[in-house]
């Protein structure tokens, strides 16, 4: 008798363990059912704004990286601020730099036409980020869903979690362990910088006073970029072809034509220059490591479950 009360004891917990194992886990098929056009209708929204706007498809991969970099991938980078929130959009990494937010809220609202109050903010933003990789050449993948959106952002948080284009690479690669991703990772994520541009002042100490630079490179950038002032002015991060995916960007880090500092250190004779130098001759590894990253990167400080809440308008809380 104790021993038939032990053993449906056992199976009840494990049916508690199972239940917690899947609420934890995402699935591509996840809208499947309750909303299937959940995804052509996010595609749509995330073409038409790359069409009219090349540089947003780099703008929206960003997106969902100081997303997930901060609480996870939970949509707080999206909440505005008001008197109970801090929004992340005003943290340093953020302000005056990330774009793409009215992109995601468009495609909200095209989604909550035909299912209101099913699919997340944060799902949407790691949809958003595929897609746009898938549309300017770059890999496609199956984007694991079912995150819910935070109740709260933090913009402390964001300023210490984010990572700085003045870092060392002991400095950045400690970061991206600490969310659960190998420096091979960081480095083909990084690889996404073969898209969109920086301002003068995240590259002016680079260009007038490293040494590891090539110097016409260098004394091309400084023309638009002067010792004092011209601070918002841009410059590609891949120079050869700022608006495709390709595996240009490593090879310009092999040349010393990386913008960054947080760019060159990928390739100065640390433990990454390998990594580095295979991605440059492999241009299909480089892809297939960067959706794998995207994923894995996707999988951050998830809520689940009944955690949280599916935001109706993406900027504020329910
Ligand atoms: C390794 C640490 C990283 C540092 C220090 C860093 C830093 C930066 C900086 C300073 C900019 C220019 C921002 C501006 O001037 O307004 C930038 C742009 C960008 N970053 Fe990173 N980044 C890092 C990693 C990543 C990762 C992991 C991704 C994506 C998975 C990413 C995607 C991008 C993209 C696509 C842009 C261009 C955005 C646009 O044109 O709107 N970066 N990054
Ligand atoms: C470069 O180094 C010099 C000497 O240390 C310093 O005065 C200057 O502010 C630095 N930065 C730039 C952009 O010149």
């Amino acid at each position: 008798m104790a021993a038939k009360a032990g053993a449906a004891a056992s199976f009840i917990f494990m049916l508690f363990l199972l239940n917690i194992a899947c609420q934890a886990q995402l699935s591509p098929a996840f809208y499947d059912s309750s909303c299937p056009n959940a995804l052509s209708a996010i595609r749509t929204a995330i073409r038409s704004a790359i069409a009219g706007d090349r540089r947003m498809a780099a703008s929206l991969i960003r997106l969902h990286f100081h997303d997930c970099f901060v609480q996870g991938c939970d949509a707080s980078i999206l909440l505005d601020e008001t008197s109970s929130i801090q929004s992340e959009k005003t943290a340093l990494g953020n302000l005056n730099s990330a774009r793409g937010y009215n992109v995601i809220e468009k495609a909200k609202t095209e989604v909550e036409k035909i299912c209101p109050g099913v699919v997340s903010c944060a799902d949407i933003i790691a949809v958003a980020a595929r897609d746009a990789s898938s549309y300017v050449g770059g890999p496609s993948y199956a984007v694991k869903l079912g995150r819910r959106d935070s109740t709260t952002a933090s913009r402390t948080l964001a300023n210490a979690e984010l990572p700085a284009f003045f870092e060392s690479l002991e400095s950045l690669i400690s970061r991206f362990q600490k969310k659960g991703l190998t420096a091979r990772d960081m480095v083909a994520l990084s690889g996404s910088h073969t898209l969109g541009q920086a301002q003068c002042f995240t590259f002016r100490e680079r260009i007038y006073n490293d040494s590891n630079i090539d110097a016409g490179f260098a004394s091309t950038r400084r023309r638009r970029c002067p010792r004092v002032g011209s601070d918002a002015t841009l410059a590609p991060l891949d120079l050869v072809t700022p608006n495709s995916f390709d595996n240009n960007y490593f090879k310009n880090l092999m040349r010393n034509k990386g913008l960054l500092q947080s760019d060159q250190v990928l390739f100065n004779g640390g433990s990454t220059d390998s990594i580095v130098s295979e991605y440059s001759r492999n241009p299909a590894r480089f892809k297939s490591d960067f959706g794998s990253a995207m994923i894995k990167m996707g999988d951050i400080g998830l809520l689940t479950g009944s955690a949280g809440q599916i935001r109706r308008t993406c900027s504020v809380v329910n």
